[in-house]
């Protein structure tokens, strides 16, 4: 293992520059030659690679964002573009790649590796946590911490004025944002993806709660199956005479931010070990953690598998949060 080309993809996530620097630093650590993408599959496209040094990773590990930028290639997808990818790593005599990504980026390095002879690691990089076979992807605590601030002020001026919100996270089609923000910020109710929302049960339900209360808070995932924040509260505001409703859909804000502790410590912890399997040999695999262990889950599992956030946890969705049916 001479080179290895280290990407970030996707969306991007807070703790991305510090997986960028812990695989930098390990490799010349064993003196192979890191090789950064810029801006994702679209530098893979257009041979955008540059040779990293320890200078390029100092003073980054608290950084939000992604240094080499990402961005996503409709031409990746093609044959033709494929092949300018494989000329490249031929050309760089690149023989590792390590993808900090969600499952669509995982998808097309799986794709590449089975066109040329190349050695891929996947690192888990997505706020969505919808990773399979990984308790937490990188981003996502620093996303869940965000979004628990934001909601913790939007009860100030809630209970200031008696006002029933309804906010919007990010997650694409899953939940587990909006499922474990509302544990953390004690939000009334929570819609997602994974749960049939009930918009009867909803309301009446709302409604109970808010008696004697001067705030409710209702955690839209941005993929239910009613709609987003917008949606709902239109839905319901007919039902709700009297009553003041407002939305906030969170948005961006939840990709930014300096990564906490927790996606400081995984981020490091995976590139360190994405480095140490490749030179073992190892391939397909994505870098995970469970129970505080670091694990290796086959990519293919990764990239098939869905994960779904346990709704049964601890029986919180009936004690503390209504307005899903449990399925
Ligand atoms: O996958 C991460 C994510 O933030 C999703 O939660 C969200 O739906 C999507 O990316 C937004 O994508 P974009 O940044 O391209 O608008």
């Amino acid at each position: 293992m001479k080179k290895i080309a280290l990407l970030t993809s996707g969306g991007d996530a807070p703790g991305m520059n510090a997986a960028i620097r812990a695989i930098v630093k390990t490799c010349l650590h064993y003196s192979i030659v890191p090789v950064g993408v810029r801006n994702g599959f679209d530098g893979l496209i257009n041979g955008d690679f540059i040779e990293m040094n320890y200078e390029d990773v100092n003073n980054i590990i608290h950084l939000g964002g992604t240094i080499l930028g990402s961005a996503r290639s409709d031409e990746f997808r093609t044959q033709q573009g494929r092949s300018k990818v494989v000329h490249h790593f031929k050309t760089a005599e690149i023989d590792g790649l390590i993808v900090i990504g969600g499952d669509g980026s995982f998808k097309g390095a799986h794709v590449l590796s089975q066109e040329m002879p190349l050695k891929i690691i996947g690192l888990p990089g997505t706020i969505d946590n919808d990773l399979y076979g990984t308790e937490v992807s990188i981003g996502y605590d620093t996303a869940l911490n965000t979004v628990v601030q934001a909601v913790d002020k939007i009860r100030d001026t809630a209970s200031s004025h008696k006002r029933i919100f309804f906010v919007e996270v990010m997650g694409r089609d899953a939940g587990f944002i909006a499922l474990n923000s509302a544990i953390a910020s004690g939000a009334e109710s929570v819609l997602i993806p994974e749960t049939v929302t009930d918009l009867d049960q909803l309301i009446s339900q709302i409604k109970t709660q808010n008696k004697g209360k001067r705030s409710s808070i209702i955690i839209v995932a941005e993929g239910d199956d009613e709609g987003g924040a917008m949606d709902i509260m239109r839905k319901v505001k007919p039902f709700f005479e009297g009553y003041d409703l407002r939305t906030t859909i969170l948005g961006h804000i939840q990709r930014g931010g300096s990564p906490t502790y927790a996606d400081r410590a995984f981020a490091t912890r995976a590139g360190i070990h994405a480095v140490e399997i490749l030179r073992m040999g190892k391939t397909n695999l994505m870098v995970g953690i469970k129970s505080d262990e670091i694990i290796e889950v086959p990519l293919s599992d990764a990239i098939t598998k869905k994960s779904i956030p346990d709704v049964q946890k601890e029986r919180i969705m009936e004690v503390l949060l209504t307005g899903s049916s449990i399925n």
